[in-house]
């Protein structure tokens, strides 16, 4: 009996792994172990002797498995100190300036414009992009017959034979979006809602997916000096530069009245595009006062609330801010292009930190 307990106890030191343990556990104290075997041969001996081999045999197989037991232990704590050793991350680091991932300019855009507005007491409201003709055309006061939708050429969802389902369209605007705000928040109101819109066109300055920011503003003492203000604060502050020139023209938009569209002074010499000097324009937004019927349409009462409303391009955008002269190549995924126009992604916008740098 010494000669197994000080074979065993040896082997169970000098275990290396978990597997090895249960290897010896079994060749001892299992069912067929040495042990068990030893405890069979207890019917063949005298009443004395049983008396003194049993408990003998006992506190063996009682050592021997608390040896096991202890040994588990003490190799789970060294695999586990092994793994600290090894598996660990010092966050105080700085982070690396890999530009391995970046910012697409329209997201960047995108967070800069928000940040503003987020200052100007603007929250950031949502919609889908597929919707119904009633929330992107008619409640914004564009009837079925109006030219404003073959204008828009607009992409409609297809419909199966006997679909009774309200025509669905890809939103040509995020204008769609002022409904749902004034019919989930009423008024008094201050929202903006970035998203993507849908158009089938496709030349420098378009792409069939675009962005625009819609803005809405509905209390009861709103003017279009409002409005003029707000729009000029945002541009100044946007592009970081007092030199941009903007023109405010009147303009036609089934969904406000009066109406004004606004451009912004810039050039494109040899391939690039600069803001704030040349002859061109380029017209970045269309904007006016909130039609009655449209905020009738929202469930809010005309004859008390009034308000502004724009939709600001946010790829005209990006495209003035950063010089990128094709609009196309914004949504082309190209590698290239977009580790030399992306953006750092842990700089967040702000209008204390800077919007971009
Ligand atoms: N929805 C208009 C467009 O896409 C822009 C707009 C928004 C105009 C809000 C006026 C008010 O062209």
């Amino acid at each position: 009996m010494d000669d197994l307990k000080s074979k065993y106890l040896s082997q169970i030191a000098n275990a290396a792994d978990e597997n090895a343990l249960e290897t010896i556990r079994v060749a001892a104290v299992g069912k067929k172990g040495e042990v068990a075997l030893k405890m069979r041969e207890l019917g063949k001996m005298t009443p004395e002797q049983r008396q003194e081999a049993g408990p003998a045999l006992n506190a063996l197989k009682n050592e021997i498995n608390s040896a096991i037991m202890a040994k588990k232990a003490g190799l789970a704590d060294a695999a586990l100190d092994e793994r600290l050793r090894t598996e660990w991350l010092d966050v105080t680091l700085p982070t690396r300036a890999r530009r391995t991932g970046t910012l697409h300019p329209v997201s960047q855009a995108q967070e800069e414009l928000t940040a503003i507005f987020a200052e100007l007491g603007f929250s950031v409201a949502e919609g889908p992009r597929i919707d119904t003709d009633w929330y992107n055309f008619d409640a914004l006061n564009i009837p079925g017959h109006h030219p404003a939708r073959a204008e828009m050429d607009t992409f409609y969802m297809h419909r199966a034979e006997g679909d009774d389902r309200p025509p669905h369209v890809l939103r040509t605007h995020t204008s769609p979006v002022q409904i749902r705000s004034m019919e989930k928040m009423g008024a008094p109101l201050r929202i903006i809602c970035p998203g993507g819109v849908y158009r089938a066109d496709y030349d420098q300055t378009h792409t069939p997916m675009f962005h625009q920011v819609e803005g809405l503003a509905l209390d009861t003492d709103i003017s279009m000096a409002n409005l003029k203000w707000t729009l000029e604060e945002f541009v100044k502050a946007f592009f970081e530069v007092d030199n941009v020139e903007l023109r405010f023209r009147a303009s036609h938009f089934p969904f406000t009245e009066p109406s004004a569209e606004v451009d912004i002074r810039c050039s494109w010499k040899d391939g690039t595009l600069k803001i704030g000097e040349g002859d061109d324009w380029m017209e970045i937004l269309g904007s006016g006062m909130v039609h009655p019927k449209v905020i009738a349409a929202g469930g809010i009462d005309p004859d008390v609330y009034q308000g502004f409303a724009f939709g600001i391009g946010i790829d005209r955008l990006a495209m003035l801010k950063y010089g990128i002269p094709d609009l196309r190549a914004f949504f082309d995924s190209d590698l290239r292009w977009l580790r030399h126009y992306g953006f750092q992604c842990l700089d967040m916008p702000s209008l204390h930190g800077g919007l971009s740098r």
